[in-house]
């Protein structure tokens, strides 16, 4: 980021929110994913029932950038609920004390984008630092694929660390889960 970087506008959105800027996130995303929209997983419909399951829960929350008027990213994710099946996909030995869930412990961070003509300038870690501002949950998890090199790589200088690998779906990649610790 330099001196002249434009400074996005950030707000916040609840659930109902979410259902108003449909078209313009799902636009964000199928310009993000484009080259994996094929596979079913990653299709545009399974991408907007994820998002509403998402709206669903409580602690949802996201923010979305905009500059000029236009979406240039945004970050969303909720509160495990008890007994969350988040870690049920878990397929490392760790210690299962991490795994418990309470409704209270973890903040889970399901989506950061930004649209790549808005890349490199820091609007992620602003995203991520808008979400997670005064969150009340101990700690935030999140699923990365393994070859996402910038993602991994900002996450690592955003101090969160690995768990261990993670299917979330019967359909979905193998991710690496990573944790942060909010407190
Ligand atoms: C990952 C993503 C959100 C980063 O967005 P961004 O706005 O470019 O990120 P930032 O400018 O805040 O960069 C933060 C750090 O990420 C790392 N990073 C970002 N892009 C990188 C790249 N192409 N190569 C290596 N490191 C990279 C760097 O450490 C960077 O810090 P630096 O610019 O000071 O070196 C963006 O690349 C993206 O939308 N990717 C597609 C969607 C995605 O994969 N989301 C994450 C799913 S888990």
């Amino acid at each position: 980021m330099t001196a002249s970087t434009p400074i996005p506008t950030f707000d916040r959105l609840n659930a109902t929110e979410l259902h108003q800027y449909r078209d313009e996130l799902l636009a964000v995303y199928t310009e993000v994913y484009a080259e994996q929209l094929d596979t079913p997983f990653f299709s545009v419909p399974r991408y907007w029932d994820r998002l509403v399951a998402y709206a669903s829960r409580d602690g949802f929350s996201a923010v979305v950038g905009r500059l000029d008027n236009q979406l240039i990213g945004y970050a969303l994710g909720y509160t495990l609920p008890p007994g969350s099946r988040w870690w049920s996909g878990l397929r490392d030995d760790v210690d299962p004390a991490l795994l418990v869930e309470d409704g209270r412990r973890t903040f889970a961070l399901n989506e950061i984008m930004v649209r790549e003509a808005f890349r490199r300038r820091g609007y992620a870690r602003q995203l991520h630092d808008a979400l997670l501002a005064g969150r009340s949950e101990e700690r935030a998890t999140l699923l990365v694929l393994p070859n996402n090199a910038p993602a991994r790589s900002a996450y690592l200088s955003w101090n969160w660390y690995g768990l261990g690998e993670l299917q979330p779906f019967n359909d979905a990649p193998v991710y690496d889960a990573m944790l942060l610790d909010l407190e």
